[in-house]
């Protein structure tokens, strides 16, 4: 079986959120069950910057619409294994600081780069001698790639596979510009809808097989669908929700360089040590206090507004606060005053830094994530591995792998609230620090139970193969 998996992200060359981490995750794991699995992403300024030694490997022609660019390839693989990635250049497109845009807003031009790296994947094969059976295409950025299949733009030698990793991105576009984008007829009415392009639709509509990336929200979105729930009920025999994995190799506290100390469910002196050196690197008070962590985007998606409506009664609950994000600069700006307003117990961290997302999972008590909606968040499982113990809201996939403490039957990993409310989370929150209070041995077990999961990708690997195998036998 030969997979391309195509995607805008991939850690640790690209990553704006959980997309890279899967983009870095799955192929590995595919490749370790014998599948003949490679990489395709833009070679963005921040790939030639963290590997400036990627061989070229050729260049080859692009067509879409009436223009023809080049695209040149360059193969890397990634840090810990053998998995082949093609960095797709085109300098005009991707050698800027940003992957989809600076300060907040998006380039003007995503349409033009992302259908340029949904058509140069197609046309990767080819140029480099190897046919895929299957292109795996992942959200709207690169959506087309069904798209162009479908509609016969390109010959259709591979089926396609198309996941969505968030419903509420769309890739909405003026219909007027279907055409320099190389859609005809058949591609424009898979992606359009009135005035508007949407490319999301017409991957939805156009791939051989739909995943999203856990079971509730493959549930979740027939009705709640952000607009496209009708396209996703016409498919919905097509449909599957696979849960992510995560990456045990990136994320171990057992080995994890970017920690002050190492450790495992087995001997949890460690975890202390960090949460320790964490206070005193981040100048919170050294006192014994709950310490609850956030590692986000920025985005609404996350339920901020809850935080920030019951942060001064979280507050008071005695605990520490550390959060670390990039994105809605009123949310950061919300953070920034609660930093000044609680010196020595708040930080806000607005910035993007793969370290300290690794040292706040190792020293945070107690992980919040109380999303409004979410397709299936990375963090609260990274948060199970390095013993924070996940709050968070059932919904998606926090729903499929976060269950209530049950203190009578030694099970759950974590604390779960439903509504969409402040009170419910401080309601949560606060179960949590009673028990941290009250009972440490309690408190030990849950968070030796959460450490203990097996969430690797081995398991989603097998589920994918078998979406494989049936598109290529339809
Ligand atoms: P989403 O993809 O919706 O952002 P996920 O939970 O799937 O949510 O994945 C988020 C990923 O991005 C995690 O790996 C998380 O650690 C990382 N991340 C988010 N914000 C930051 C940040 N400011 N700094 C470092 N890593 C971040
Ligand atoms: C999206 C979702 C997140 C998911 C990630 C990777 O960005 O918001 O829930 O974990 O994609 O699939």
């Amino acid at each position: 079986m030969r997979v391309l998996f195509v995607a805008a992200e991939l850690a640790p060359f690209a990553k704006v959120g959980g997309l890279a981490d899967v983009a870095a995750g799955l192929p590995p794991a595919l490749a370790r069950l014998g599948v003949d699995v490679r990489v395709a992403v833009p070679k963005y300024r921040a790939v030639g910057e963290r590997a400036p030694d990627l061989a070229p490997v050729g260049a080859f022609p692009v067509t879409v619409g009436g223009e023809t660019l080049t695209c040149n390839v360059f193969q890397g693989t990634l840090p810990a294994n053998e998995v082949p990635i093609y960095f797709l250049g085109h300098d005009p497109y991707f050698d800027r600081p940003g992957i989809y845009g600076e300060r907040n807003e998006e380039y003007p031009d995503s349409l033009a780069r992302f259908a340029f790296l949904s058509r140069a994947a197609l046309a990767l094969g080819p140029a480099v001698g190897w046919r895929p059976d299957v292109i795996h295409a992942n959200d709207w950025h690169t959506a087309l790639a069904p798209v162009y299949l479908r509609s016969g733009t390109v010959d259709p030698v591979s089926r396609s596979v198309f996941t969505i990793h968030n419903l509420a991105y769309q890739g909405r576009f003026p219909i007027d510009r279907a055409e320099a984008v190389g859609l005809n007829e058949a591609g424009r009415h898979l992606v359009g809808r009135g005035a508007q392009m949407n490319l999301l639709r017409g991957g939805i509509l156009a791939a051989d097989w739909i995943t999203t990336v856990s079971p509730t929200y493959a549930a979740e979105i027939l009705t709640q669908g952000e607009g496209l729930e009708e396209a996703l009920q016409a498919r919905r025999d097509r449909l599957t929700g696979i849960l992510n994995g995560i990456d045990t190799s990136v994320w171990d506290p057992s080995t994890d360089p970017h920690l002050w100390a190492r450790y495992s469910a087995t001997d949890l002196a460690g975890k202390a040590a960090n949460k320790r050196a964490l206070q005193e690197a981040l100048g919170l008070a050294p006192t014994v206090a709950p310490l609850v962590g956030m590692v986000s985007r920025l985005a609404d998606q996350k339920g901020f507004d809850l935080v920030l409506d019951a942060f001064e009664r979280m507050m008071a609950l005695g605990i520490q606060f550390v959060v670390l994000g990039e994105g809605d600069a009123r949310y950061a700006s919300c953070f920034r005053d609660a930093e000044h307003r609680h010196p020595g117990r708040v930080r806000a961290l607005i910035e993007f830094s793969e370290p300290w997302a690794h040292r706040i999972e190792a020293g945070a008590d107690i992980f919040l994530m109380p999303s409004r909606f979410e397709p299936a968040g990375l963090n609260q499982l990274y948060s199970l591995r390095y013993g924070a113990v996940p709050v968070v809201r059932a919904t998606g996939g926090l729903k499929d792998t976060i269950q209530e403490c049950d203190l009578a039957h030694d099970r759950g990993n974590g604390f779960v609230f439903v509504e969409y409310t402040a009170e419910a989370m401080l309601d949560a929150v606060g179960r949590a620090i009673r028990l941290w209070r009250t009972d440490p041995e309690a408190w030990r077990k849950l968070v030796a139970r959460g450490m203990a999961e097996d969430h690797s990708w081995n398991g989603p690997a097998r589920q994918y193969c078998a979406v494989y195998e049936r598109v290529v036998a339809l």
